[in-house]
């Protein structure tokens, strides 16, 4: 493996111990609201400083962007880090929650680590080199089209703007699927779509730290990953598909009619 990978790995893994040791006492955690719906503990900033601090300390020439500390330093390789996806799942004792690390180079995915500390399942991706979990490789599904498919999504909870047009998506991808399921951590839906326990997945609004590694998972295992109308955009935009490379068309293909103008590629 990418010696860089396994710096990722080393940071993850400090990360999960900080955010295990607090799940047996998610009482006495200190929360706050960043924004209409959005919080935020102690937990997702000791987590951010681990990973800090691994990878300062062997890369001191990369930059860092976190979302609870935001940028750090400047340089072609960029690291993008969310602590903690999936908070209000973890502050409830819901166990579903995730650490997810990217590295980007000008704008390119190179590595990605995902780390689910409850069932120990390590995520990764180098660029060309495939996707893993733990030491099996991972392939997307060959599900041919929406009948039949198992497909997750994140429902808006933020920013309301588009819940009518999201609504409409809804409720043709669940007439036209075997189900839908809204796990609430988009790093694992991303990799649970490159190892194959998801067709597909879509969601609107997302953060970059969100899903850079997921997206660089999802490609490698095989997939692929677009902004909502199909275009390529996504990184900036956080509104995005993913699935195998035919599901994918037939999702953009049912989503379309359903974007506002201002969402279409
Ligand atoms: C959230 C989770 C959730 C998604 C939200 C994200 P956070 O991340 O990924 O599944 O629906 O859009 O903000 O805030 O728990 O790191
Ligand atoms: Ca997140
Ligand atoms: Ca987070």
């Amino acid at each position: 493996m990418n010696p860089t990978t396994n710096i990722a790995i080393r940071a993850a893994r400090q990360a999960g111990n900080v955010i295990m040791r607090s799940f047996s006492r998610l009482d006495s955690l200190t929360v706050s609201e960043k924004q209409v719906n959005d919080y935020v503990s102690e937990v997702d900033r000791n987590a951010e400083q681990a990973i800090i601090e691994v990878l300062r300390k062997s890369f001191p020439g990369h930059s860092i962007l976190a979302e609870e500390s935001g940028a750090h330093g400047k340089g072609d390789y960029q690291w993008i880090v969310d602590p903690l996806d999936g908070t209000t799942n973890y502050l409830h004792g819901f166990p579903q929650f995730a650490i997810s690390i990217a590295l980007m180079h000008r704008g390119r995915l190179e590595v990605a680590v995902i780390y689910d500390p409850l069932r120990d399942e390590m995520f990764t991706a180098d660029r060309g080199g495939g996707a893993l979990l733990n030491d099996r490789r991972l392939r997307v599904t060959d599900q041919k089209g929406l009948k039949g498919a198992l497909l997750g999504t994140g429902i808006p909870f933020r920013d309301q703007r588009y819940m009518d047009a999201y609504l409409g998506m809804l409720k043709a991808l669940t007439r036209d699927t075997a189900g839908i399921r809204r796990p609430g951590s988009a790093a694992l839906d991303f990799a649970y779509v490159a190892a194959g326990r998801l067709d597909g997945f879509w969601e609107l609004g997302l953060s970059i730290w969100d899903f850079a590694a997921g997206a660089l998972l999802v490609e490698e295992a095989g997939g692929a990953v677009s902004d909502i109308g199909g275009g390529s955009r996504h990184l900036e935009t956080g509104n995005v598909i993913c699935a195998n490379v035919r599901l994918h068309k037939e999702m953009v293909n049912s989503i379309r009619p359903h974007l506002p103008a201002d969402l279409s590629a």
